[in-house]
């Protein structure tokens, strides 16, 4: 039997990305999948197809995680066509990268509404929500232990989402709910490359000890193994999945 047979698992930003091979793996491992897109519905529609192909099932939701309505409209689309939710990643966000000198209020802010605020809305739902021995996988980045220039406002928000998560995992421990963050060192993905150079992505390559930049299937492994049962006894933990970049 597949380790995630049965198991109904919520996406978040799975259209595009590492949350798009994440929903993949999910679904390969026997999950139902909740693809969850802000914008994007062509790339989302595409990511359920290939799991309908394979033989999964997936439904395809429009939520943008940065509006707590929408958040619960996510969970009550889940509920009401699968019966109940017992994986939520939490995967959706954004990057501005800019030195803090040059960044606009609106632009700090927008990043503090996906990243942090889109955490925090999902986990409200999740807290009473999520099936009893259910996981909570959120994604966070290594920068908020490189101090890289330009990843400010961004490492903030990260750091803020592991803290919720250590939290978080207290609070719902006793239904034996695991959380735990998995923090990608530079992985290949539209949010990655822009606003670098060659020379930027060669340079990050040579920072990790595995000597090149992540691929989306290296972090969906890692998310994988944290949603099946073998990962039961670890919560409220950050696993950083970056070649070795620190
Ligand atoms: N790539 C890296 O090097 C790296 C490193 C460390 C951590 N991370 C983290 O990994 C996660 C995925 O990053 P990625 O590189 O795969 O990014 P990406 O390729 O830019 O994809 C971002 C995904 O998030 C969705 N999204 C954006 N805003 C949203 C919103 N308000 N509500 C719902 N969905 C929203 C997008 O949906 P649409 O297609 O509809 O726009 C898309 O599916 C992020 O949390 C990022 O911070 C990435």
């Amino acid at each position: 039997m597949k380790t995630l047979h049965g198991k109904i698992a919520i996406v978040t930003g799975a259209s595009r990305g590492i949350g798009s091979e994440i929903a993949l793996t999910l679904a390969n491992a026997g999950a139902k999948v909740v693809i969850n897109y802000a914008k994007n519905k062509r790339a989302a529609d595409k990511v359920c197809a290939a799991i309908v192909d394979a033989g999964g099932e997936c439904l395809v939701v429009k939520a943008d995680v940065s509006k707590p309505m929408a958040v619960r409209g996510l969970f009550d689309k889940a509920t009401e066509h699968f019966n109940g939710v017992d994986i939520l990643v939490n995967n959706a966000g954004i990057l501005i990268f800019k030195e803090i000198a040059e960044m606009r209020d609106d632009e700090f802010d927008q990043i503090v509404d996906v990243n942090l605020k889109g955490v925090f809305y999902t986990l409200r739902e999740a807290a009473t929500r999520l099936a009893d021995n259910g996981r909570v996988i959120n994604i966070s980045s290594t920068v908020t232990r490189l101090m890289l220039p330009k990843y400010g406002p961004y490492a903030a928000t990260k750091g803020a989402v592991e803290q919720l998560t250590r939290i978080f995992a207290r609070e719902v421990g006793d239904k034996g709910i695991t959380a735990n963050t998995v923090s990608p060192g530079p992985v290949y993905t539209e949010l990655f490359r822009a606003g670098k150079t060659e020379e930027d992505i060669k340079r990050m390559a040579a920072m990790a000890s595995l000597g090149r930049i992540g691929e989306v299937d290296d972090i969906a492994q890692i998310v994988l193994f944290l949603a099946s049962d073998e990962a039961r006894w670890v919560t409220g933990q950050d696993i950083g999945a970056n070649g070795g970049i620190i």
